[in-house]
């Protein structure tokens, strides 16, 4: 039986590590080819091992525009096309604030995130429009949509990619070409661990434990997973899709609806002690219990 994405030629970058890998795994179970295109070329290696056939490794530094067209090339020059392409490498670092930040800080941020998936969507769009169609999928964030999930530059990185992802749509929706943004909350890889300074190798020890741990920060109690981002992917990238377009997917377990429970709780603290309501009465009727 065909997979929802029998046929269909991908590239994926940022492929080696959490929401690349876990889509590269998930779109070669559901038939596509895989190109991946990462700086982790030794991960890269060992997918390629792993997946077989169907995925293919290569080096790609997306804030390099030569480098992100060779890759799109590369899917057309060794499978005949390219129906799909997901730009998501990034990291969560720059720390600047609106006080500290550089002009090489601003500069790296936007350029890796915001330059580098605008250059992929224009060396994509020749043959995507040469053969009728494709859907292009940028990873934006909850922290494009509202704050208090990254740092400034990062923020407004990730607000551009959905204001680009706006803009390109209608410019290639004529052309059967899709253009949709993904906003994942907090989802368990070694990003967090990176962007605060840790090796890559001590970081991606660090994704388990936060996997474990990730459960108390959404409604959604459980963490967030790699696997819950790649089927967003998977969905905008397939057929069942074709009339979504310009859309920015928050798949996020809930937590941008706002706070809950004892964080809720402490927003009303002062008013509710301002009126001499005991709290932790309070707090057992919102937990349903009788006080
Ligand atoms: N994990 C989260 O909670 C979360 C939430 C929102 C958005 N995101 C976004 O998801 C995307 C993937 O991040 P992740 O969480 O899977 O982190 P990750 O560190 O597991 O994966 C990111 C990958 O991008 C690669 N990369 C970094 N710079 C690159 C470059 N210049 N060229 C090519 N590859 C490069 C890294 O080597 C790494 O393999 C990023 O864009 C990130 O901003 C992550």
């Amino acid at each position: 039986m065909g997979g929802r994405l029998q046929g269909k030629v991908a590239v994926i970058t940022g492929a080696a590590s959490g929401i690349g890998r876990g889509t590269a795994e998930l779109f070669v179970r559901e038939g596509a080819k895989v190109i991946g295109g990462d700086l982790q070329d030794d991960k890269g290696a060992r997918m390629t091992e792993e997946l077989g056939d169907a995925f293919h490794y290569t080096r790609c530094d997306v804030t390099d525009e030569a480098a992100v067209k060779a890759i799109v090339d590369l899917a057309v020059s060794r499978w005949g096309r390219i129906d799909i392409l997901f730009n998501n490498a990034g990291t969560g670092g720059a720390m600047e604030t609106a006080e500290t930040v550089t002009a090489e800080g601003f500069d790296a941020v936007m350029h890796l995130h915001i330059r580098a998936a605008l250059f992929g969507i224009k060396h994509a769009v020749p043959h995507m429009k040469a053969a009728g169609g494709g859907s292009i999928i940028s990873t934006a964030s909850v922290a494009g949509l509202q704050n208090g999930f990254g740092p400034i530059l990062y923020s407004i990185a990730k607000a551009g990619i959905i204001q680009m992802t706006k803009l390109a749509a209608a410019q290639l929706g004529p052309f059967s070409i899709r253009v949709n943004a993904i906003c994942p909350g907090l989802i368990a890889t070694p990003i967090f661990a990176t962007s605060i300074g840790m090796a890559r190798q001590v970081a991606d020890t660090t994704v388990e434990a936060i996997s474990k741990a990730g459960g108390g920060s959404q409604p959604i109690p459980r963490s967030g997973l790699p696997a819950d981002i790649a089927e967003a992917a998977l969905y905008l990238a397939g057929d069942g899709s074709t009339f979504v377009n310009g859309h920015a997917l928050v798949v996020d377990g809930g937590i941008t609806v706002g706070p809950t429970g004892l964080a809720q709780m402490s927003t009303f603290a002062p008013i509710m002690q301002a009126m001499g309501i005991d709290l932790s009465a309070l707090d057992a009727l919102q937990q349903g219990v009788a006080p």
